[in-house]
């Protein structure tokens, strides 16, 4: 079998996604092929899906800004996707395109794998800052673990609201200002950032001041680019363990590439080999 795969996205140029699957398809011993299919905002992608069966893809990621817009146009879609309202990964099985969601999953993966002990404590106390498309996957993939509270910050309650809303089953939820919250870190064990604030150019801004934060408790951030941000910087200045956003990058692909290809890959020294690919740009 040899896998056709891709991203589409506008614009596409700068993507670590064919670094990142050609790693996998390597490290699986596959067969395949990951482009960069730039889509311009003018063309249909209705007949984008009609050129990439054509082209017999086996699936695509979908990138900026085309994560809710293709939902339409495909036959079915995940419950992962629909929770989120918006899709990252498609594959076509059976006749059919097939929307995915993998961030939250990769997320929580990342985690894993970075800090194993925590995740399999009890009671776990969490606030996840910003309430956008990350956050919503985050909130529902942390559900599936043993997590106690989910604490929204946003600068938007009513977006904070809405998640709380639509996806809260056991776990207890309060919604705070991003002010409010800077009163309350030392209540949780992991504090998410899910927000673009820190990323570049924004490289010089912090979602929320970390004066106050006093216990060893993990602060992860969504951010890769620059790959400490800010927001880490002073998390790590002030003892906390931290997680780096290349980790959710590198494991929502692993989730994507096994969805294509319905095997496991290792992530062998990728997490290694990313690092230094962002700290060279
Ligand atoms: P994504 O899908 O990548 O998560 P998004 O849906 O645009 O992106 O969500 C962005 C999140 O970042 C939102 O929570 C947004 O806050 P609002 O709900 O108030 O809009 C938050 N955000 C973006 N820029 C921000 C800023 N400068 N200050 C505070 N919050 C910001």
């Amino acid at each position: 079998m040899f896998y056709q795969l891709g991203l589409i996205g506008y614009p596409v140029e700068h993507s670590l996604s064919p670094w990142i699957h050609q790693s996998f398809l390597k490290n699986a011993h596959l067969q395949g092929r990951y482009d960069l299919i730039e889509v311009h905002p003018e063309k249909s992608l209705g007949d984008i899906l009609i050129e990439l069966k054509e082209q017999h893809y086996t699936g695509f990621n979908v990138t900026v800004p085309y994560k809710q817009k293709i939902m339409p146009y495909l036959d079915k879609i995940d419950t992962s996707a629909e929770h989120i309202g918006a899709v990252n990964t498609v594959i076509y099985r059976d006749g059919n395109w097939i929307g995915y969601n993998t961030d939250g999953f990769g997320f929580v993966r990342a985690l894993e794998y970075r800090y194993p002990e925590v995740i399999e404590k009890t009671n776990i106390q969490v606030l996840l800052i910003g309430a956008g498309g990350a956050a919503r996957g985050i909130y529902a993939a942390l559900q599936m673990k043993d997590v106690e509270r989910i604490d929204i910050a946003n600068r938007t309650r009513t977006n904070a609201l809405k998640i709380a809303k639509q996806d809260q089953t056991k776990v207890k939820t309060d919604i705070y200002s991003l002010e409010e919250s800077e009163k309350r870190l030392n209540q949780y064990d992991i504090i998410i950032q899910t927000t673009d604030v820190g990323m570049k150019p924004k490289q010089h801004k912090s979602i929320i001041s970390l004066q106050n934060l006093e216990q060893p408790n993990i602060i992860c951030d969504i951010v890769y680019q620059p790959i400490s941000t800010n927001f880490l910087k002073n998390a790590k200045q002030r003892g906390a363990k931290i997680l780096q956003g290349h980790l959710m990058l590198l494991f929502q692909a692993q989730r994507a590439f096994e969805i294509w290809t319905n095997q496991a890959v290792s992530i062998g020294k990728m997490d290694e080999q990313l690092k230094q690919l962002l700290e060279g740009r």
